[in-house]
């Protein structure tokens, strides 16, 4: 069930696969999710506009460097001219896999027909995706099972987006109307998959190496794309790859503060270890308390304190079946 995955030119070296997570899935998780065994792990969504107009938050988010092996970006955009020329562009010249976010619900993203509003637009979404391909990279598409429950339509989306060039698709199974609550629509996943020939990743409610296996299992996909739980356990991807890692969850924090600390400034590290460390909270009895402290810490060094006293003394995590 679990093994490489042929994308494109690349061969994986795992089918489990990071989410790309907005505020999140920066430089140093990356390549933490990928010492863990992941196979594949995206940037945050980045704005096809803002790079155009070469927008310093936007371009941070595509910092990398040689030691992530295999880079993806993920670009949000609704313009297929304008999504080429990102894709095309000198700043993404590193890059092997652009992803195109076809899934993102914000109501301000809709509206601008960005993201999931690309679902209901087959013509632009494929020209969009045509228009990816010419930068001559791998490109991948993450889209949702449909718009709201009555509106469901992954597979003939799935068929459009092989059509159009798309290297592989990963289905979130929640509509756009669930936004991140609720059981996702497993059986849509199922149908894409028996409706294309490029791979099909599941994403969605995946809250354990169970899960994990179960929904691959049940929806044939080809992989799995794990989320929020990659965030609450970071070790999903050593317990479903079998990858070898000594490491407690305090060391990967405070490796992670590190990291953080060399590429970006310590405002962003501040706060990205601050919310790391409280989705690392979750589900450890006895942590609640540390809550408040936590974000009030207001330097790295009195973070890294509370960090010893939370990580330490609690109990390890709590996995649902
Ligand atoms: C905080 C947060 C940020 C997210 N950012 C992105 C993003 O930048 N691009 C994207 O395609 N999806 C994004 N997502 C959606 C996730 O990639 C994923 O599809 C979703 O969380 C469902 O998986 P889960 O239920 O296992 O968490 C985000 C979700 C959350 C909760």
């Amino acid at each position: 069930m679990i093994k490489k995955l042929r994308v494109g030119t690349l061969l994986l070296p795992s089918n489990v696969l990071m989410a790309p997570l907005a505020g999140y899935t920066c430089y140093p998780f990356r390549m933490l999710a990928y010492e863990l065994g992941a196979g594949l792990c995206f940037t945050e969504m980045t704005s096809a506009n803002g790079l155009k107009y070469q927008d310093r938050a936007n371009c941070r988010l595509l910092l990398t460097t040689e030691k992530e092996k295999i880079k993806a970006v993920q670009l949000l955009g609704g313009v297929p001219a304008i999504m080429e020329h990102s894709a095309c562009s000198e700043l993404l010249k590193d890059y092997h896999i652009i992803d195109i976010n076809m899934g993102c619900p914000v109501p301000n993203v809709f509206k601008s027909g960005e993201g999931s509003a690309l679902m209901l637009d087959f013509k632009r979404a494929a020209a969009i995706i045509r228009s990816c391909k010419k930068s001559g990279k791998i490109v991948t598409v993450k889209c949702r099972a449909g718009i709201h429950k009555d509106q469901r339509f992954a597979a003939e989306f799935a068929r459009m987006c092989e059509d159009a060039g798309a290297d592989l698709i990963t289905i979130h199974g929640r509509t756009r109307s669930m936004m991140y609550d609720g059981t996702p629509w497993y059986d849509e996943i199922e149908q894409a998959k028996a409706a294309v020939s490029i791979p099909v990743i599941a994403n969605g409610g995946i809250f354990s190496s169970h899960q994990a296996i179960k929904v691959m299992e049940n929806t044939g996909a080809d992989g799995i794309m794990i989320a929020r739980y990659g965030l609450e356990n970071p070790f999903v991807f050593q317990e479903l790859t079998g990858v070898p890692c000594e490491k407690s969850l305090l060391q990967i924090l405070l490796e992670q503060m590190h990291l953080a600390l060399t590429y970006y400034d310590e405002t962003y590290t501040l706060s990205y270890i601050q919310k790391l460390a409280s989705y690392g909270m979750k589900k450890r009895p006895g942590t609640k308390r540390y809550k408040e402290s936590l974000h009030r810490s207001g330097s790295l060094e009195e973070l890294e304190d509370i960090l010893r006293k939370i990580f330490s003394d609690s109990q390890p995590p709590q996995s649902q079946s």
